[in-house]
Protein backbone atom coordinates (compact mmCIF):
# COMPACT_ATOMS: atom_id res chain seq x y z
CA UNK A 1 0.00 0.00 0.00
CA UNK A 2 1.12 3.80 -0.66
CA UNK A 3 2.24 5.71 2.40
CA UNK A 4 0.02 8.40 3.29
CA UNK A 5 1.81 12.22 2.57
CA UNK A 6 0.78 15.09 4.45
CA UNK A 7 1.31 18.37 2.93
CA UNK A 8 0.92 21.87 3.81
CA UNK A 9 0.14 24.95 1.76
CA UNK A 10 1.08 28.12 3.34
CA UNK A 11 1.38 31.95 2.92
CA UNK A 12 0.11 34.88 3.67
CA UNK A 13 -3.87 36.05 2.04
CA UNK A 14 -3.08 36.83 -1.53
CA UNK A 15 0.04 34.63 -2.06
CA UNK A 16 -1.59 32.98 -4.87
CA UNK A 17 -2.22 29.32 -2.77
CA UNK A 18 -5.37 27.93 -4.76
CA UNK A 19 -4.35 27.75 -7.77
CA UNK A 20 -1.40 25.47 -6.95
CA UNK A 21 -3.27 23.55 -4.62
CA UNK A 22 -5.48 21.93 -7.39
CA UNK A 23 -2.51 21.74 -10.23
CA UNK A 24 -0.67 19.88 -7.04
CA UNK A 25 -4.12 17.33 -6.33
CA UNK A 26 -4.09 17.04 -9.94
CA UNK A 27 -0.53 16.31 -10.57
CA UNK A 28 -0.82 13.09 -7.95
CA UNK A 29 -4.08 11.84 -8.88
CA UNK A 30 -2.66 11.68 -12.30
CA UNK A 31 0.68 9.41 -10.71
CA UNK A 32 -2.73 6.73 -9.29
CA UNK A 33 -2.80 8.69 -6.12
CA UNK A 34 -6.00 9.33 -3.63
CA UNK A 35 -5.94 13.06 -2.81
CA UNK A 36 -7.78 15.00 -0.12
CA UNK A 37 -7.56 18.41 -0.29
CA UNK A 38 -8.80 20.25 3.08
CA UNK A 39 -8.47 23.27 4.65
CA UNK A 40 -7.85 25.07 7.72
CA UNK A 41 -9.37 26.64 9.78
CA UNK A 42 -12.04 24.10 9.05
CA UNK A 43 -11.83 20.71 7.30
CA UNK A 44 -15.29 19.63 9.47
CA UNK A 45 -18.52 19.80 10.10
CA UNK A 46 -17.42 21.50 13.17
CA UNK A 47 -14.09 23.09 12.40
CA UNK A 48 -15.55 25.04 9.26
CA UNK A 49 -18.62 26.18 12.15
CA UNK A 50 -15.64 27.58 14.30
CA UNK A 51 -14.46 29.22 10.87
CA UNK A 52 -16.85 31.08 10.72
CA UNK A 53 -16.56 32.22 14.18
CA UNK A 54 -12.69 32.95 13.70
CA UNK A 55 -13.37 35.25 10.13
CA UNK A 56 -16.01 37.22 11.60
CA UNK A 57 -16.48 37.44 15.12
CA UNK A 58 -13.71 39.98 16.93
CA UNK A 59 -12.07 37.25 19.78
CA UNK A 60 -9.57 37.88 22.52
CA UNK A 61 -6.11 36.47 21.31
CA UNK A 62 -5.85 33.35 23.49
CA UNK A 63 -9.67 32.58 22.45
CA UNK A 64 -8.11 32.95 18.92
CA UNK A 65 -5.79 30.69 19.50
CA UNK A 66 -7.59 27.92 21.41
CA UNK A 67 -9.90 27.76 18.58
CA UNK A 68 -7.87 27.73 15.50
CA UNK A 69 -5.94 24.61 17.78
CA UNK A 70 -9.54 22.78 18.38
CA UNK A 71 -10.49 23.24 15.14
CA UNK A 72 -7.17 21.76 13.75
CA UNK A 73 -7.72 18.59 16.76
CA UNK A 74 -10.55 18.03 14.75
CA UNK A 75 -9.27 18.15 10.98
CA UNK A 76 -6.74 15.60 12.31
CA UNK A 77 -8.79 13.36 13.91
CA UNK A 78 -11.47 13.25 11.37
CA UNK A 79 -9.84 13.87 8.18
CA UNK A 80 -5.85 13.83 8.43
CA UNK A 81 -5.46 10.60 10.42
CA UNK A 82 -7.37 8.77 8.56
CA UNK A 83 -6.58 9.81 5.34
CA UNK A 84 -2.55 9.34 6.27
CA UNK A 85 -3.74 5.68 7.54
CA UNK A 86 -5.27 5.24 4.38
CA UNK A 87 -2.57 6.08 2.43
CA UNK A 88 -3.68 8.71 1.00
CA UNK A 89 -1.97 12.49 0.11
CA UNK A 90 -3.99 15.35 2.16
CA UNK A 91 -2.91 18.74 1.04
CA UNK A 92 -4.38 20.95 3.48
CA UNK A 93 -4.58 24.26 2.89
CA UNK A 94 -2.78 25.90 5.98
CA UNK A 95 -1.96 23.89 9.38
CA UNK A 96 -0.13 24.70 12.56
CA UNK A 97 2.77 27.26 10.32
CA UNK A 98 -0.28 29.54 9.84
CA UNK A 99 -0.92 29.95 13.59
CA UNK A 100 2.82 30.73 14.14
CA UNK A 101 2.22 33.30 11.65
CA UNK A 102 -0.97 35.41 12.49
CA UNK A 103 -1.02 34.49 15.86
CA UNK A 104 2.58 34.55 16.80
CA UNK A 105 3.91 36.82 14.25
CA UNK A 106 0.65 39.12 13.26
CA UNK A 107 -1.20 39.50 16.71
CA UNK A 108 2.27 39.20 18.35
CA UNK A 109 0.85 36.16 20.64
CA UNK A 110 3.06 34.39 22.69
CA UNK A 111 4.83 31.70 20.69
CA UNK A 112 5.47 29.73 24.22
CA UNK A 113 1.90 29.22 24.72
CA UNK A 114 1.35 28.05 20.60
CA UNK A 115 4.20 25.73 21.35
CA UNK A 116 2.45 23.94 23.44
CA UNK A 117 -0.82 23.91 22.11
CA UNK A 118 0.36 22.61 19.03
CA UNK A 119 2.22 19.43 21.10
CA UNK A 120 -0.96 18.79 22.78
CA UNK A 121 -3.15 19.13 19.42
CA UNK A 122 -0.60 17.40 17.77
CA UNK A 123 1.87 15.35 19.66
CA UNK A 124 -1.28 13.24 21.17
CA UNK A 125 -1.82 10.92 18.44
CA UNK A 126 -5.35 9.89 17.54
CA UNK A 127 -5.75 5.98 17.68
CA UNK A 128 -6.42 5.94 14.04
CA UNK A 129 -3.05 7.28 12.97
CA UNK A 130 -1.27 4.44 14.69
CA UNK A 131 1.46 4.65 12.71
CA UNK A 132 2.94 8.09 13.45
CA UNK A 133 4.34 9.62 16.52
CA UNK A 134 3.31 13.27 15.83
CA UNK A 135 0.94 14.82 13.05
CA UNK A 136 3.24 17.24 11.29
CA UNK A 137 3.63 17.85 7.94
CA UNK A 138 5.83 15.89 5.58
CA UNK A 139 6.36 18.92 3.62
CA UNK A 140 5.38 22.14 3.54
CA UNK A 141 5.47 25.15 1.05
CA UNK A 142 5.21 28.57 1.90
CA UNK A 143 4.44 31.28 -0.78
CA UNK A 144 6.47 33.85 0.13
CA UNK A 145 4.99 37.56 -1.14
CA UNK A 146 5.55 40.98 0.45
CA UNK A 147 3.06 42.22 2.28
CA UNK A 148 2.16 45.05 0.10
CA UNK A 149 1.91 43.24 -3.27
CA UNK A 150 -0.32 40.57 -1.29
CA UNK A 151 -2.47 43.47 -0.48
CA UNK A 152 -3.06 45.38 -4.06
CA UNK A 153 -3.89 41.77 -5.45
CA UNK A 154 -6.39 41.28 -2.72
CA UNK A 155 -7.94 44.74 -2.88
CA UNK A 156 -8.98 43.92 -6.45
CA UNK A 157 -10.80 40.88 -5.75
CA UNK A 158 -12.95 40.40 -2.29
CA UNK A 159 -14.48 41.50 0.17
CA UNK A 160 -12.42 40.95 3.38
CA UNK A 161 -12.80 39.17 6.24
CA UNK A 162 -12.01 39.54 9.42
CA UNK A 163 -7.96 38.45 8.98
CA UNK A 164 -7.71 40.50 5.05
CA UNK A 165 -8.89 43.70 7.13
CA UNK A 166 -5.67 43.78 8.95
CA UNK A 167 -3.46 46.31 7.79
CA UNK A 168 -0.31 45.83 5.66
CA UNK A 169 1.94 46.12 9.04
CA UNK A 170 0.16 43.21 10.11
CA UNK A 171 1.01 41.16 7.09
CA UNK A 172 4.39 42.38 7.09
CA UNK A 173 4.69 40.47 10.98
CA UNK A 174 2.57 37.45 9.75
CA UNK A 175 5.64 37.21 6.41
CA UNK A 176 8.38 37.89 9.57
CA UNK A 177 6.45 34.97 11.25
CA UNK A 178 6.77 33.22 8.68
CA UNK A 179 10.35 33.71 7.90
CA UNK A 180 10.83 32.70 11.54
CA UNK A 181 9.57 29.30 11.37
CA UNK A 182 11.16 28.57 8.02
CA UNK A 183 14.26 29.21 9.73
CA UNK A 184 13.63 26.76 12.79
CA UNK A 185 11.86 24.31 10.12
CA UNK A 186 13.94 24.17 7.38
CA UNK A 187 14.07 20.55 7.59
CA UNK A 188 10.17 20.56 6.32
CA UNK A 189 9.29 23.99 5.18
CA UNK A 190 10.63 25.00 2.05
CA UNK A 191 10.17 28.80 0.55
CA UNK A 192 8.08 29.57 -2.54
CA UNK A 193 9.16 32.63 -3.81
CA UNK A 194 5.42 33.63 -5.21
CA UNK A 195 6.22 37.42 -6.92
CA UNK A 196 6.40 35.66 -10.21
CA UNK A 197 3.78 34.83 -12.53
CA UNK A 198 1.80 31.89 -11.92
CA UNK A 199 3.46 29.29 -14.43
CA UNK A 200 7.15 30.38 -12.89
CA UNK A 201 5.68 29.99 -9.19
CA UNK A 202 4.03 26.40 -10.25
CA UNK A 203 7.57 25.45 -12.38
CA UNK A 204 9.04 26.19 -8.55
CA UNK A 205 6.21 23.89 -6.77
CA UNK A 206 6.56 21.16 -8.94
CA UNK A 207 10.32 20.84 -8.66
CA UNK A 208 10.09 20.77 -4.47
CA UNK A 209 7.26 18.25 -4.53
CA UNK A 210 9.50 15.91 -6.96
CA UNK A 211 12.80 16.28 -5.09
CA UNK A 212 11.46 15.66 -2.05
CA UNK A 213 8.85 13.11 -2.52
CA UNK A 214 9.62 11.51 -5.64
CA UNK A 215 6.33 11.31 -7.19
CA UNK A 216 7.29 10.92 -10.40
CA UNK A 217 9.48 7.83 -9.33
CA UNK A 218 6.28 6.11 -7.21
CA UNK A 219 8.55 5.63 -4.40
CA UNK A 220 5.32 6.65 -2.70
P1 LIG B 1 -7.73 31.56 3.95
O1 LIG B 1 -7.12 30.23 4.17
O2 LIG B 1 -6.85 32.58 3.34
O3 LIG B 1 -9.04 31.30 3.16
P2 LIG B 1 -9.68 32.18 2.02
O4 LIG B 1 -8.72 32.07 0.88
O5 LIG B 1 -10.99 31.49 1.82
O6 LIG B 1 -9.81 33.56 2.60
O7 LIG B 1 -8.37 32.20 5.28
C1 LIG B 1 -8.13 31.75 6.52
C2 LIG B 1 -7.69 32.89 7.41
O8 LIG B 1 -7.44 32.37 8.71
C3 LIG B 1 -6.40 33.53 6.94
O9 LIG B 1 -6.55 34.93 6.95
C4 LIG B 1 -5.38 33.15 7.97
C5 LIG B 1 -6.19 32.82 9.18
N1 LIG B 1 -5.57 31.76 10.02
C6 LIG B 1 -4.97 32.10 11.21
O10 LIG B 1 -4.94 33.29 11.59
N2 LIG B 1 -4.41 31.13 11.99
C7 LIG B 1 -4.43 29.81 11.65
O11 LIG B 1 -3.90 28.95 12.38
C8 LIG B 1 -5.06 29.47 10.41
C9 LIG B 1 -5.12 28.04 9.97
C10 LIG B 1 -5.62 30.48 9.62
Amino acid sequence: MAQGIFISIEGIDGAGKSTHIARLATLFRERGRTVVVSREPGGTPLAEKLRALLLNEPMDSLTEALVMFASRREHIVDVIAPALERGDVVISDRFTDSSFAYQGGGRQFELGVLQSLESWVQGVVPTNAASRTTIQPDLTLWFDLPAAIAAARLAASRAPDKFEAESTQFFERVVEGYRRRAATHNERIVRIDADHPVEHVWEQVQDVVLARLGVASGQH
